[in-house]
């Protein structure tokens, strides 16, 4: 296992755990759980979303855990329809119905989806059982796999009801990154360039420079990239786990805006799209606010389309339905709400505006950036 790469998680208040990541090394998982997770397991609970449930490194994943332990496995629906209660009780019931005990290990293995339900079931039975997360897209590998936030969808409000448990450890497999969908790959690059352009530029360069590499997933570019990014993932879960200091807000870089446009778009535009798009008004908001170096919100714009995402807000998708989304955003603090701006690469500020002001200015900059 010498050409691993390891990642050590310190959050703020929960015990520190590793992220692995390389590739095809998935039969060698129970030694890793072994090494890495020191203490008794009497029994593993898989779960697996449904596009990865009969792919070879799945099966290689589930012969070393059942050499080693009694494993059991149970089929999760795939996407969002996953983070239902529903789902979440149906994974209780078969816990219980397997006789999980507090010695019981979780394995998820699939997208974000299938991590923020699974996560939110294994902290809350017996009060929580040990949680290995095994990430196969792109997006769950930079993001949701590491920081412990979970969660489940409710009243047709995402993520309303979850909680914030850490895994055990994390074991990202890159040969997962093979069968996903261009569109999931460019999706999760969007976050991947999210954390180049607040945190850590040598990310920007390389998506950049190695951005064909990249599309024709090219191990040792992924690796690099996935990397750097699990390590600015790791720097914030370890500054501000539980969202207590403003530091955590820069993961909603791109996102006000962002998810105002994924809200209307009514599932045409991916996540990671409508961030990218959310990142360039976003910059070009900054620049218009007196933060942000033009620069900046030149390179996105420049980068966008070298990994396939789009720039621009589609055209039936109008200013005043952005605005009135925007009002109703989470990070809305009466009248004003937090806004993350750049202001050169790498260096990033958290700032409150007055929502009127942020409307006014945004009349001003969304015209530019319609389709
Ligand atoms: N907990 C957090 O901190 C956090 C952070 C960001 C996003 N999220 C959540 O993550 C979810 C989005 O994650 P996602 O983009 O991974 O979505 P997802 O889990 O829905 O996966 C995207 C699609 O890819 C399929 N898929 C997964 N792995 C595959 C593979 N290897 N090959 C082919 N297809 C594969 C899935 O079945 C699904 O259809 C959202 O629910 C979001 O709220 C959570």
């Amino acid at each position: 296992m010498s050409n691993l790469r390891e990642v050590v998680v310190s959050p703020t208040y929960s015990p520190s755990y590793s992220v692995v990541i390389g590739r095809d090394f998935l039969c060698e998982i129970s030694g890793l759980i072994e090494d890495k997770v020191r203490t008794n397991i009497d029994k593993v609970v898989v779960l697996v979303q449904e596009p990865v449930l009969n792919v070879s490194p799945t099966r290689r994943l589930m012969d070393s855990l059942s050499e080693r332990w009694r494993t059991y496995t149970m089929k999760v629906p795939s996407g969002e329809q996953a983070k239902s209660l529903d789902v979440a009780l149906k994974i209780i019931e078969f816990l219980h119905d397997i006789g999980a005990t507090r010695s019981t290990l979780v394995v998820a293995v699939g997208g974000g989806a299938l991590g923020d339900v699974a996560g939110f079931v294994a902290s809350i039975y017996l009060r929580g059982l040990k949680l290995v997360l095994v990430p196969t897209t792109l997006l769950a590998m930079v993001d949701s796999a590491i920081g412990g936030k979970n969660a489940i969808n409710m009243f047709n409000i995402k993520n309303v009801v979850g909680t914030i448990y850490q895994p055990v450890l994390v074991v990202e497999d890159i040969v997962y990154l093979d069968t996903l969908p261009p569109r999931e790959i460019s999706s999760g690059l969007a976050e991947i360039i999210k954390y180049g352009v607040t945190i850590n530029p040598a990310i920007v360069s390389i998506v950049r420079d190695r951005h064909t590499k990249i599309l024709e997933r090219d191990s040792d570019t992924l690796l690099d990239l996935i990397e750097l990014a699990v390590k600015c993932k790791a720097w914030i879960v370890h500054l501000d786990e539980r969202e207590e200091r403003d530091v955590r807000q820069i993961l909603n870089y791109g996102h006000t805006v962002g998810h105002a446009i994924e809200a209307a778009a009514m599932g045409k535009l991916t996540h990671g799209e409508c961030v990218m798009i959310g990142m360039i008004v976003e910059s070009d908001l900054g620049v218009e606010l007196g933060y942000t170096n033009p620069e900046v919100h030149k390179l996105l714009v420049d980068i966008a389309p070298r990994v396939n995402l789009p720039s621009k807000v589609p055209r039936e998708i109008s200013i005043e339905t952005i605005i009135e989304k925007i009002r109703h955003d989470k990070k809305r603090y009466g009248d004003e709400i937090k806004l993350p701006v750049v202001k050169n690469l790498g260096e990033f500020e958290i700032i409150t505006v007055k929502l009127t002001s942020l409307e006014r200015t945004l009349r001003e900059v969304l015209p530019r950036h319609v389709e």
